[in-house]
């Protein structure tokens, strides 16, 4: 069992090491709030992107990494792949797109960076080349045909929602989903490919945990969240049962103003100076919720594919999004030339010690756990995010004009569409290695 290894390589002593982090005002990138006409094109209007300060005053670190990131490879969590997927470059691709904001309907304005006026089109030219191995092209057909009477899930944030709407786009060649549920807010969706009888759900879950959130209508924060540590939120567990697949994913909500429960009382909050709280620090709400899905995730005998994503890294330079950060690149980066932030790095180590704690017990419980440790390929796409071009034609009033940068989604099409291919290659192998269902 290659995972016995990663045990050793996670011991508890560094948790209790409190390092005081200032870090003035950080932000909540996936706050966003749309509001949608309820067209076929379901054009949305974007309101303010990050709308909400969150202040990270302190928390608990770890005092070092416990582990080299290098020497995890995610290939000793998903035995069976024939190499590792995650890590390797973007190579130059002149076939560009499957799909153009002409023929993909679905792309909400916030990410359809052409038709914003998004100047160069040399983000649409790569494709991600694993170490050791090709990466095939997504095949939509092949995909369609593999998941005929099939369910999926996505499940998450608005980066989430950013990854169906790539997936959609991409199957969109073949076959025209419908659109079959809606919640009143759109947030959570799910579509039919009719001849394939073939359903995708997008599950609006920022914290996977029962939470109640506390946003006015622009997205602007009201109160502390509410979060419950130990209850899962039915958004996605009502569901659960009957997904086939699944993509799981958090992350950057839990850096917003919180409180935090457990059986129903109140432990501590994240960022609540108005209180007399004690300060938990967001990375302990992490951890602790993670594993609270993961062990319902293992315990679950649950038969279908499961997909736990790794959270999403931003890209703001020169300054965060509230402070004129921007995101100006225009190709990809090599590995190495761009590190993780330091909050994203937090999120990250929690996502993999949890994950590789879990993963030894899904397979010792016969439950389809993988890591979609999509990460590292993101971080070195900084050119593929809307930026200025969230709005429509931004610059139209000229070139000075104040503009809102969106540096943490992507552009659609963009990078994100090789979400698809990395997910598709893993399916397939996934069906060869252990058929289910
Ligand atoms: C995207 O939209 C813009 C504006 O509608 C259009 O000019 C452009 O040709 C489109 N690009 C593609 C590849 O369809
Ligand atoms: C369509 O798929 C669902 C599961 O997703 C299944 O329950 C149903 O029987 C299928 N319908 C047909 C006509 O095959
Ligand atoms: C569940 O979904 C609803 C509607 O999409 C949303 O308003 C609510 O905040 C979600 N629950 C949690 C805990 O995020
Ligand atoms: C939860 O709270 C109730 C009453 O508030 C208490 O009786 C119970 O023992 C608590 N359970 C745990 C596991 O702490």
């Amino acid at each position: 069992m290659k995972l016995d290894f990663l045990k050793q390589k996670f011991p508890q002593k560094h948790k209790h090491l409190i390092v005081k982090f200032l870090v003035a005002i950080f932000l909540t990138g996936v706050a966003c709030r749309f509001l949608f006409f309820q067209s076929e094109e379901f054009l949305p209007v974007l309101e303010s992107p990050f709308p909400e300060k969150t202040v990270v005053p302190e928390f608990t670190l770890p005092a070092q990494v416990p582990y080299n990131l290098d020497q995890i490879s995610p290939k000793d969590f998903n035995s069976g792949e024939k190499c590792d997927t995650f890590t390797g470059e973007w190579i130059p691709d002149p076939s560009g797109p499957i799909y153009t904001n002409k023929t993909c309907k679905l792309i909400e304005s916030p990410q359809n960076c052409m038709r914003n006026g998004r100047p160069d089109t040399g983000y649409l030219y790569w494709r991600w080349k694993p170490r050791g191995c090709e990466l095939p092209r997504f095949d939509a057909e092949r995909f369609l045909d593999m998941m005929r009477n099939k369910i999926w899930a996505l499940i998450g944030d608005s980066i989430a929602r950013n990854h169906v709407q790539s997936l959609l786009c991409m199957l969109s060649t073949v076959d025209r989903p419908v659109l079959i549920y809606h919640d009143e807010e759109y947030k959570s969706k799910r579509w039919l490919f009719p001849s394939y009888n073939f359903t995708i759900s997008v599950i609006w879950s920022p914290f996977l945990v029962k939470a109640a959130i506390f946003e006015d209508f622009n997205g602007v924060s009201t109160s502390e969240v509410e979060l419950h540590l130990d209850k899962l939120d039915d958004n996605w567990t009502d569901l659960y049962k009957n997904l086939d697949y699944m993509i799981i994913s958090s992350g950057e909500w839990f850096l917003k103003s919180s409180i935090y429960y457990e059986n129903d009382t109140i432990l501590g909050c994240h960022y609540c100076p108005k209180r007399n709280l004690a300060e938990l620090g967001f990375n302990f709400a992490y951890r602790k919720a993670l594993q609270f899905v993961m062990n319902f995730i293992v315990t679950s005998n649950h038969k279908g594919l499961i997909f736990f994503r790794t959270s999403q890294p931003d890209h703001f330079e020169n300054g965060e999004w509230f402070n004129g950060g921007t995101c100006e690149r225009k190709a990809p980066v090599k590995e190495g030339e761009i590190q993780l932030k330091e909050l994203n790095s937090i999120l990250r180590d929690i996502e993999l010690e949890e994950f590789a704690k879990a993963a030894v017990k899904a397979s010792k419980n016969g439950v389809n756990l993988k890591l979609l440790d999509l990460t590292p390929l993101s971080l070195l796409r900084p050119d593929g995010h809307p930026g200025p071009y969230r709005q429509f034609h931004p610059f139209a009033r000229g070139k000075n004009a104040k503009v809102q940068r969106d540096c943490l989604h992507w552009c659609l099409p963009g990078p994100i569409d090789s979400w698809n291919d990395v997910i598709m290659e893993m399916v397939v192998n996934g069906q060869e290695n252990q058929p289910f269902r």
